[in-house]
């Protein structure tokens, strides 16, 4: 399925430049280097820039690049989880013919311990093809909701959020570098054509939800100058304990095995804890899943039980260490009430995070004066949910750049991919929305 929508996508994007040196992943690349006096930098301050080939990788098997006007990237200050300065790096798209007035801050789901599998390297043409995504892929699902986003005219940022560490499932650092990101975008973003004061949205499905929640609800405490006109995300995993417990055995074990190690970069503690607790003659075969980018992850860990690696088996998750982790960087809802306006969708059949977790959530953030537009989807799973829920996500993102207004309050409700509506079509073009109704007919 998804392969037909990158086939199709491809048609749309504008070929506008055809050129592209080979690349070096970031742990190779001295212009990921973090400066030694990065404390002295403000966060969402530039500490270096530059333009790459406009060239994004291909979205088909036919291997025609994406290309774009221009490609920004900047190394910028975030915040970690101890909340010390670090710097991490960002992609700004500018797409042929654009509308300078609407940006989009779309967080890829690159669900990695390993920084070279980061976005800012990912999305380039040319990159080593590390098996960033699905089986079989080396190209993004999402790349196509990106394509879109720039087929549209919209600028398109994206963030590698999980910083420099590839701190996979930490929500402080991972919200902190998608704010700091937007102010380095808003800063930088004018001297390169795009405008001085854009609508401008987050959005992300999965991991690059996990950013873009942690990133609303940070929103007021720790970036209030911000004003997102709408912040759209899906697949949400609200609590990483509860989806460690329900990946487990299956085939995206290997999530787990990737989301530990991502933890246990951005806290000393939880590294002592897994030095001491992971079995010894398991350690290689525990990092070497855990190391590896999306795709190989989940190929290694598929069917794993995560709890054997541990001396104590499941036990051990529930020692102090873990859990106070997991209650303060992998917890949502605990750290504040966004006040942009979200989009949340979610599969009522999503087998990575119950859907009980995100009806919490919802209500939880509605309780404290949120304003949310909820679609629970009645069919379907985490992977369709992607596609079909992302349709009605790009709609609504469509609205809030164009300035509609919002209506106070919640609302849920309970939808069966009726998400693809005409206008739906209409945004999308008809030859994707034909697509998506082909792949998805058998659902309707
Ligand atoms: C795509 O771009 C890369 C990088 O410049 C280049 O090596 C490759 O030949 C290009 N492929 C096509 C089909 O143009
Ligand atoms: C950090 O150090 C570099 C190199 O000495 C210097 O150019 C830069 O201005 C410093 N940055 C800040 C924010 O002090
Ligand atoms: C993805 O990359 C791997 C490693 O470079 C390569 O073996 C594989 O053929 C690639 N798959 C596709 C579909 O391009
Ligand atoms: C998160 O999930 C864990 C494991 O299922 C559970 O013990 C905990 O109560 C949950 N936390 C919240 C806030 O729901
Ligand atoms: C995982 O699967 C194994 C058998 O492959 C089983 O023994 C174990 O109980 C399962 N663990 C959980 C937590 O379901
Ligand atoms: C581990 O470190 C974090 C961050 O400093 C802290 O919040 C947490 O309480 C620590 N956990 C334990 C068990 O000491
Ligand atoms: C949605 O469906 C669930 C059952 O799946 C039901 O409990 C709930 O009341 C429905 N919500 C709305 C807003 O219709
Ligand atoms: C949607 O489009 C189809 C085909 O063009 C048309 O038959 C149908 O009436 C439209 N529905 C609405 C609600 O506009």
């Amino acid at each position: 399925m998804a392969a037909a929508i990158l086939t199709v996508i491809s048609f749309f994007i504008l070929l506008c430049a055809a050129f592209a040196p080979s690349i070096t992943p970031p742990s190779q690349d001295p212009w990921y280097d973090q400066p030694s006096n990065i404390s002295d930098y403000a966060a969402g301050e530039l500490i270096r820039s530059r333009s790459v080939p406009p060239q994004l990788v291909s979205l088909s098997s036919l291997q025609v690049n994406v290309s774009v006007k221009a490609v920004y990237q900047y190394l910028f200050r975030t915040t970690d989880g101890l909340g010390d300065a670090v710097a991490s790096a960002v992609t700004l798209i500018e797409p042929c013919n654009s509308d300078p007035s609407k940006l989009v801050g779309y967080q890829a789901f690159y669900d990695s311990a390993n920084v070279d599998c980061s976005p800012s390297y990912t999305l380039r043409a040319d990159n080593k093809n590390l098996g960033f995504f699905s089986s079989g892929q080396n190209v993004s699902e999402d790349i196509p909701f990106i394509a879109a986003a720039l087929n549209l005219g919209w600028w398109v940022f994206s963030t590698d959020y999980e910083g420099l560490k590839a701190e996979f499932t930490a929500g402080l650092q991972s919200g902190h570098a998608v704010l700091d990101s937007t102010r380095v975008v808003l800063d930088e973003g004018p001297s390169v054509g795009l405008s001085g004061n854009p609508q401008y949205v987050l959005w992300g499905y999965s991991g690059g939800a996990l950013a873009s929640t942690w990133a609303a609800e940070l929103q007021p405490s720790y970036a209030p100058e911000l004003k997102y006109a709408g912040v759209a995300v899906g697949g949400t995993t609200p609590n990483i304990s509860a989806v460690l417990q329900t990946i487990n055995n299956g085939s995206h074990a290997g999530l787990a095995f990737s989301g530990i190690y991502g933890q246990s970069k951005a806290f000393p503690n939880l590294t002592e804890w897994l030095d001491a607790n992971l079995i010894s003659s398991k350690s290689a075969q525990f990092y070497s899943i855990a190391s590896g980018c999306l795709s190989q992850a989940a190929s290694e860990g598929n069917g794993q039980d995560f709890y054997t690696y541990f001396k104590d088996g499941e036990a051990s998750l529930y020692e102090a260490a873990p859990r106070s982790i997991f209650q303060w960087s992998g917890q949502m809802g605990i750290h504040g009430t966004p006040t942009a306006p979200l989009f949340v969708y979610k599969a009522t059949g999503d087998e990575i995070s119950a859907v009980a977790d995100t009806d919490a959530l919802v209500e939880k953030y509605c309780a404290a004066g949120a304003r949310i537009e909820y679609h629970r989807d009645l069919v379907g799973n985490h992977e369709t949910e992607a596609i079909s829920g992302s349709a009605s996500a790009l709609e609504w993102i469509s609205d809030r750049l164009n300035g509609k207004a919002v209506s106070s309050g919640c609302s849920t409700k309970n939808v069966s991919l009726s998400s693809l509506s005409n206008e739906t079509a209409a945004l999308l073009g008809e030859e994707m929305f034909t697509i998506l109704e082909t792949d998805l007919g058998g659902m309707l």
